[in-house]
């Protein structure tokens, strides 16, 4: 085979700037010449030290539409770049997920993740490019900076010239002059990895002496349908039909692959319709998870203290203990409860999954989850929807041991026996305009505690800004928080991850010791309205409405 490397001059694109889920932008902005050859230039450029010489890098993605040629662009830029060893997912698939446990189970370097997670795939929207580092987590900010830099300032990219493309379709080794390529079964080491962690055993017998238990995830025409099927049919023994949506396609069949209450409408219609014990989703990459049944929707705030709560029976658990609980700062503090009563430290951070990581490779966190839809633990160092569904199955065939016939309702309502409950709702103004935002978030950091409301007293009134106790890195104006007398909270963020004008997120909770079955938006609507009060919210932005409710 012959390898040559060639050096190809380019210039600078505006806006190569990824965030910590990477580079995201249109399809159409990536498909001009040389924008992505320059930016996967400028990740390897960037790469950590020792950098690429030599180096295995991980690569995979989830099946969106453009993944395949970025792929392909990756191995010859890495190649020429001094890439020695690639680990590619059959036909470039990779759950993002998956993505973090294989880098870590096969000590690679680093990975080159190809997702724009649950923005919607297709030649006319999202696609994206996310670099992960060796501990298999999202690249730090110091790393996303110099891959900044390196895109302000390219001048030329390498390429190696082969005379073939890379078979993506077969798995096993090629090599390409002094580069191997390995082609692996996207499916099987995560499938061995959550087997670890979880008692399928105990989940198959209780499978197969609750018939009436049924199962349905949706995978929203995303990357985890594979592993879904994998998981729930073959190993696990639910048959065909608890699975939707599970072929992975490069448009997601035109839908929004996001598992919320909005995005996911098909499958909670589903549930409610069958009957269904347990309905889940997950989002494009496979990070992201939902979980309900016909008679309950379980908040994702909620979910994470849930699975907190029963970890002993998780055999990975057992082997490893608790280490530690977290949640970012908006997530309902159900889990500090739990935590509390383990007797394990509990941790708040900011919005996104990277601030969980620098504490799991500190030995000081297990489980941890956010409000948006994220759940997971020290298994790997993304969030992993898959994970969060199977942990569910264990929890209701172990709690089933003792009181057969429970389920997502009355294992909710057992919870809340124990903790009390916190009362937990999300509201949206999508696209508003970025400057009314901006002023309404710089009004409401001048306001001071004191205020009264009826009967709610304004306790604290902060920007919440977090010092990380492993690496004293500081990060400020996470977003502002007014907190009550009563535990009850109101938090004010704008979203880091929208495209368009601003989004400002209002999150509302409020704990109740005694009384559980309220529908949430009974529960907060008086908190709701002193949120729109405070803010004023209407005025800074004109929105009478959110666009979305969580
Ligand atoms: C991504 C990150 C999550 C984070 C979320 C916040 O999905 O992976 O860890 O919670 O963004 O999004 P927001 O739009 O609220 O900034
Ligand atoms: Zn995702």
């Amino acid at each position: 085979m012959s390898f040559s490397v060639r050096t190809v001059d380019t210039s600078p694109f505006d806006g190569q700037k990824p965030g910590t889920s990477g580079l995201r932008k249109r399809v159409k902005v990536f498909q001009q010449p040389k924008y992505t050859e320059n930016f996967i230039q400028a990740i390897f450029t960037a790469m950590p030290a020792p950098g690429p010489q030599n180096a295995t890098l991980v690569v995979g993605g989830d099946g969106r539409y453009f993944m395949k040629d970025a792929v392909q662009k990756i191995v010859r830029i890495g190649a020429a770049n001094g890439i020695k060893k690639f680990i590619i997912g059959q036909d470039g698939i990779l759950s993002t997920p998956a993505a973090s446990a294989l880098i870590r189970k096969r000590d690679a370097d680093g990975g080159i993740i190809l997702t724009a997670s649950h923005n919607p795939g297709g030649p006319e929207n999202d696609f994206g490019i996310k670099y992960n580092t060796r501990n298999g987590g999202p690249a730090p900010e110091s790393v996303t900076d110099a891959i900044y830099q390196a895109t302000c300032t390219i001048s030329e990219y390498k390429e190696a010239d082969f005379d073939a493309h890379v078979d993506l379709s077969t798995v096993g080794i090629q090599t390409f002059g002094p580069v191997s390529v390995e082609i692996v079964d996207s499916v099987a080491d995560y499938v061995e990895l959550i087997k670890e962690i979880f008692d399928f055993e105990l989940i198959r017998k209780f499978r197969q002496q609750t018939p009436d238990f049924t199962l349905l995830f949706d995978a929203l025409n995303g990357v985890t349908g594979p592993y879904g099927r994998r998981i729930f049919v073959d190993e696990l023994g639910f048959p065909e039909t608890s699975l939707a949506n599970c072929t992975p396609l490069e448009d997601f069949g035109g839908s929004h692959p996001d598992p919320n209450l909005t995005y996911a409408r098909s499958l909670v219609d589903s549930v409610e319709k069958h009957k269904i014990s347990l309905g889940a989703a997950s989002d494009g990459d496979g990070d992201r998870n939902m979980v309900l049944s016909h008679d309950w929707f379980v908040t994702p705030s909620d979910s994470v203290a849930v699975i907190a709560h029963y970890a002993d029976c998780i055999p990975y658990f057992k082997r490893t203990g608790i280490r530690g609980l977290a949640r970012s700062m908006p997530t309902s503090c159900a889990i500090d409860r739990v935590a509390a009563a383990k007797g394990v430290e509990a941790f708040e951070v900011p919005t996104g999954w990277k601030f969980f990581g620098n504490l799991m490779d500190a030995g000081r966190l297990s489980i941890c989850g956010e409000e948006s839809f994220g759940t997971g633990s020290d298994h790997i160092r993304e969030k992993d929807g898959i994970w969060a569904i199977v942990a569910w199955l264990n929890i209701i065939a172990h709690v089933n041991l003792t009181a057969p016939g429970a389920g997502v309702r009355s294992i909710m309502s057992e919870f809340y026996k124990v903790y009390g409950r916190n009362y937990f709702t999300r509201y949206d103004y999508e696209e508003v305009d970025s400057e009314g935002a901006t002023q309404m978030m710089n009004r409401l950091r001048t306001l001071e505690p004191g205020m009264a409301f009826g009967s709610y007293k304004v306790v604290k009134l902060d920007d919440f800004h977090y010092t990380d106790p492993v690496d004293q890195s500081i990060s400020q104006k996470q977003g502002v928080r007014i907190i009550f007398q009563d535990t009850s909270r109101i938090i004010f963020r704008l979203s880091g991850t929208g495209s368009q004008g601003a989004t400002v997120r209002v999150y509302i909770e409020r704990y109740d010791e005694k009384e559980f079955a309220l529908d949430a938006q009974t529960a907060l609507k008086p908190l709701v309205d002193i949120a729109l009060d405070i803010s004023q919210l209407e005025k800074y932005t004109g929105r009478k409405e959110p666009t979305v409710i969580t």
